[in-house]
């Protein structure tokens, strides 16, 4: 059997601090809400089967790929996109040292690689190259190589060490 149509939802969410009300199919996907409903195209489709990273979003302190949620699922949630960590103007310490580092080429995988690390850096300050590399083993990037990747972010959590002492 054929489903037509579903009935639209009313959800809300908190996104980058700030409340967003919308009524939207439960099929949707978060991240054509966030591209085609909301504008904020920082977030990229690549594969749109959960395998690239580059639609990584913040959902509740978690990194995830936006292509797997659905618009139910982010009722009443907590989330991020590259568009929401900038502060009063500045780029995020993450961009300001990928952009150091030479970590961004041609940018596709950029904003769901920081993202991850975003993610990582909010549940341990100073992640080992390990813990780095398992917090963005699911973002690919066929540009940099990786390398500079991971030295921006080390550098970010050492920064934010050093902010602390
Ligand atoms: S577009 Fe979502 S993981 Fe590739
Ligand atoms: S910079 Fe091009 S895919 Fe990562």
């Amino acid at each position: 059997m054929k489903i037509k149509s579903l009935k639209e939802i009313q959800i809300s969410f908190v996104l980058n601090g700030e409340k967003i009300e919308l009524k939207t199919k439960p099929n949707k996907r978060l991240l054509d809400i966030l591209r085609d409903d909301l504008g904020l195209t920082g977030t990229k489709e690549g594969c749109s089967i959960g395998e690239c990273g580059a639609c990584t979003v913040i959902v509740n302190g978690k990194a995830v790929n936006s292509c797997l949620v659905l618009a139910g699922e982010v009722d009443g949630a907590e989330v991020i996109t590259i568009e929401g960590i900038a502060r009063n103007g500045n780029l995020h310490p993450l961009q300001e040292n990928f952009l150091k580092y030479g970590a961004v080429q041609c940018g596709f995988c950029t904003p769901g690689m920081i993202l991850s690390a975003y993610a990582l850096l909010l549940k341990k300050k100073n992640p080992n190259e390990e813990e780095i590399k398992e917090a963005i083993a699911g973002n690919l990037c066929r540009c940099t190589g990786y390398k500079q990747i991971i030295e921006a972010i080390k550098q970010t959590s050492m920064d934010k060490v050093e902010e602390r002492s």
